[in-house]
């Protein structure tokens, strides 16, 4: 752990064993909130960085460490197609981990990016949500990644869903990528116990660095994740981690 004060972080472990010190953890907390509440909720990141850490909780010697059937599964954030595109996070998740572990079908709740009306999709989404954190008040564990250019989840910089201040999901178009998303916002952001955001690979060191030391200043939108109540650990390997003292 690193005693430098760091912004828009409560807490940086720059160069850890990548997923293995991530998985631990999750397995530590997921057994802790099924103690204390009977459930645990797990908001899933996207991308590429995330689809390791999955794959060794599929494992058969790490699956058996977490009851699976008391957890619950939401996504961060989807691309606009359906879970057997290829660029969906669903199906990434689903083939690497989903699949794998028994999770009820009713505590799987994927965001509808095949939808035409992305709107709908990012409402029925917030309605799933909204039931979620009236029973519990928080999401127990929300996953992030982070884009070089400062993104997380699909909230891209310069995007309207950055100014999002009440609806907790929404449809987002990134020109950037000539695309729509549907992504979590700040509100539903701020409404997590621990937000873990991974990052791994020596092209994410100088993005990260600057949110680490700058926080807002930073003008990223990976800055800008502050729980009211939770907390918000970095977990960077070496590469990523190189600027930070690991
Ligand atoms: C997505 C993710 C996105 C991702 C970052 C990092 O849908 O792609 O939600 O926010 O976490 O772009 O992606 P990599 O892990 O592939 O570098």
């Amino acid at each position: 752990m690193n005693a430098e004060p760091w912004k828009s972080a409560d807490e940086v472990r720059a160069g850890v064993d990548f997923p293995d010190a991530v998985a631990e953890s999750l397995v530590a907390l997921a057994r802790k909130r099924i103690t204390e509440q009977g459930h645990f909720t797990l908001t899933l990141s996207g991308g590429s960085t995330p689809e390791r850490l999955y794959r060794r909780l599929a494992e058969p010697e790490w699956r058996s460490r977490v009851d699976w059937t008391r957890t619950e599964i939401f996504q961060g954030d989807e691309r606009a197609v359906g879970p057997d595109h290829p660029d969906s996070n669903w199906g990434m998740a689903a083939r690497s981990l989903l699949d794998h572990v028994p999770i009820p079908p009713g505590r799987r709740h994927r965001m509808e990016g095949e939808r035409d009306d992305l709107e709908a999709a990012a409402a029925a989404y917030e309605a799933v949500l909204a039931r979620t954190l009236a029973r519990d008040g928080e999401l127990d564990l929300v996953l992030l990644g982070l884009g070089d250019d400062g993104h997380t989840a699909s909230l891209f910089p310069g995007t309207a869903a950055l100014e999002e201040d009440s609806r907790l999901v929404v449809a987002n178009a990134v020109p950037q990528l000539g695309t729509r998303r549907l992504t979590l916002s700040y509100p539903a952001l701020r409404r997590a116990r621990e937000v873990w955001f991974l990052v791994t690979g020596e092209g994410k060191a100088e993005v990260a660095a600057g949110i680490l030391r700058e926080g807002r200043e930073s003008g990223s939108p990976a800055s800008r994740v502050h729980p009211v109540q939770g907390r918000v650990v970095w977990w960077l390997d070496g590469p990523a981690g190189r600027h930070l003292g690991a």
